[in-house]
This record gives C-alpha cells, structure tokens and sequence, in this order.
C-alpha cells in the first residue's frame, strides 16, 4: 500500500465516519490485504474507486465492517450498570412515574452485549412493574457485521460467563450448538439500527440515558467535540452520559456535570 493510496483511505473513514486511522497504516494494509486478494482488486487505488463509485453502496458497507473494531464484551465497565441501578433509575422512577416512558440510546452498540446488558438490568429493576413502563432501547452502530450478530443474540458460553447466575438463568437459553441465545423477552426490548454517529441525529424524542462508550477513542479532538454537543442537544434536562473510562470529554464546550469518571448529567 503505497502512502498516496493510504491517505486516501484514511481520508474516506475519517470524512464520512469520524474514524481516525493516522497512525494505523499496518492495521488498515493487515485487515484489507485477504479481502483485495479474495475479490480480485489488483491496487487500492482500483478498489477504492469502486468503493468510491458503487451506488449498492456494498463495497463501502464491507469496508466500514472491516475497518471499525468491534471489540466489546459482557459485564465491560461494569461500574456504569451499578451506578444505573443505584442512582439513575431510581430518580427516573420517580421523575418518570406519570408517563412510564424511558429514552434510552446506546450509540455504539457494537455485537450486541451492552445493550442487552441494559435491557436485563431493566427488566431485573423494575420487577412486576416492568410491562407498565416502555424502556425500549434504541441501540445504533455503523458497522452492518456488528449489527447482525446482535440482532442474532447468540453468544459462546466463555463469552456469558461473567454474567451474574440470575441473569443467565433468566435471560439466555442454551443452543444444541453449546452456545447461548437472549431470550425473545430481552430481544424484544431493544431497536438494532444503522447509524453513524456522524450523521444529523433524526431523534425525536430526548434521551434520558446515552451510552456512547469506548467509540470516541477513535475519533480526533473536534470530530468529538461536534459529536458530545449533538449528543448534548438531543438529552432530556437532568439525562445521564455514560462515557468508556479511559475517554474524556471537553465540558468547555457543553455544560454538562461531572457526576463521577465517565459519568455526565445534563
Ligand atoms: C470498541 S466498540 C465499543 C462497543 C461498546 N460500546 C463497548 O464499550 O464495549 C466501538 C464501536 O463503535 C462503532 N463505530 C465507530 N465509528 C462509528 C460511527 N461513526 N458511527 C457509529 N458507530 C461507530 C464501531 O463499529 C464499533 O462497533
């Protein structure tokens, strides 16, 4: 890959998703290099004139599926679920009693596991209440690989075993494969979609709860500082923002509250 034909991939990803790969040239050459031999591309430069001028819009789609990282797994900072159950839902209880209708948005839902992490701690919360209260979860990524295997729900047994006992009895049924599938119960909670975070937000309703975590990470000072006042303008007064641990966000910007490390409060 010559520097020329890297510069122009870096500039597709970063224009259209934010995604920031400067510094990742072996990883952008290591990921795409079987899948330019297995289609018969010859250069990059010739492969990406196709991605470029396909009207399918596959070839950009397979790009994006290759280029983004979808690592994520169950109980991932598991801090933020505790902090759910112990303070945010509680006051939305309250705040909420009257219309029983919770927004919640997971922005980088990746292969599905925090937002069914969400989906069970609501369930498992609200009890017997649970089928008066609408908690649907709108759960987006950009990545149509990470998306089927959500929606799919099916996950090896090393990757559930972190899960607390009561939710796996409850919440996943074993396969005849050895895997586990979320139950239809769960799955019925959540909205899987396409989305790029880079996009106008189409939200009509305001958010109570966001979870934008460990996506940022890939995206350079303003495309997140654009993104976090988007964001912003689409939470409800006194909405949460549960952000990975190792990412910062610049409140010069927007004036959200610090509650704890990764946790923001409109
Ligand atoms: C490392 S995963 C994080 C998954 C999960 N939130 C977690 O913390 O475990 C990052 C995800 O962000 C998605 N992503 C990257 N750029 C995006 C964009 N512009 N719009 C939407 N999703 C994006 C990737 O496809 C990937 O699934």
């Amino acid at each position: 890959m010559t520097q020329e034909e890297f510069l122009h991939i870096y500039r597709f990803m970063k224009s259209r998703y934010g995604i920031d790969l400067s510094r990742k040239k072996e990883i952008v050459e290591g990921r795409l290099e079987n899948y330019m031999r297995a289609n018969g591309f010859h250069s990059y430069s010739e492969y990406m004139n196709v991605v470029e001028s396909d009207i399918t819009g596959r070839y950009e789609r397979e790009l994006v599926n290759i280029l983004t990282t979808n690592h994520t797994y169950f109980m991932r900072e598991f801090e933020h679920f505790d902090f759910l159950r112990g303070k945010v839902l509680p006051q939305l209880r309250e705040k909420e009693a009257a219309r029983k209708d919770l927004c919640i948005w997971c922005g980088a839902a990746s292969t599905g596991q925090e937002p069914y992490m969400l989906a069970m701690l609501l369930k498992d919360y609200f009890g017997f209440e649970h089928n008066k209260w609408d908690t649907k979860i709108l759960a987006t990524d950009i990545s149509t690989d990470a998306l089927a295997q959500a929606t799919e729900g099916r996950y090896d047994k090393s990757q559930i075993e972190s899960l607390p006992e009561h939710w796996k009895r409850r919440f996943l049924r074993p396969l005849q494969d050895g895997r586990y599938e979320v139950t239809k119960e769960i799955k019925d909670e959540i909205m899987f979609r396409q989305f790029n975070l880079m996009d106008v937000f189409p939200f009509k309703r305001k958010m109570h709860i966001v979870f934008l975590r460990n996506v940022m990470i890939y995206f350079d000072k303003d495309t997140k500082n654009r993104l976090i006042q988007k964001v912003y303008d689409v939470m409800e007064p006194g909405g949460y923002l549960f952000v990975g641990r190792t990412e910062t966000i610049d409140r010069c910007s927007v004036p959200l509250e610090l509650i704890q490390p990764s946790i923001f409060r409109k």
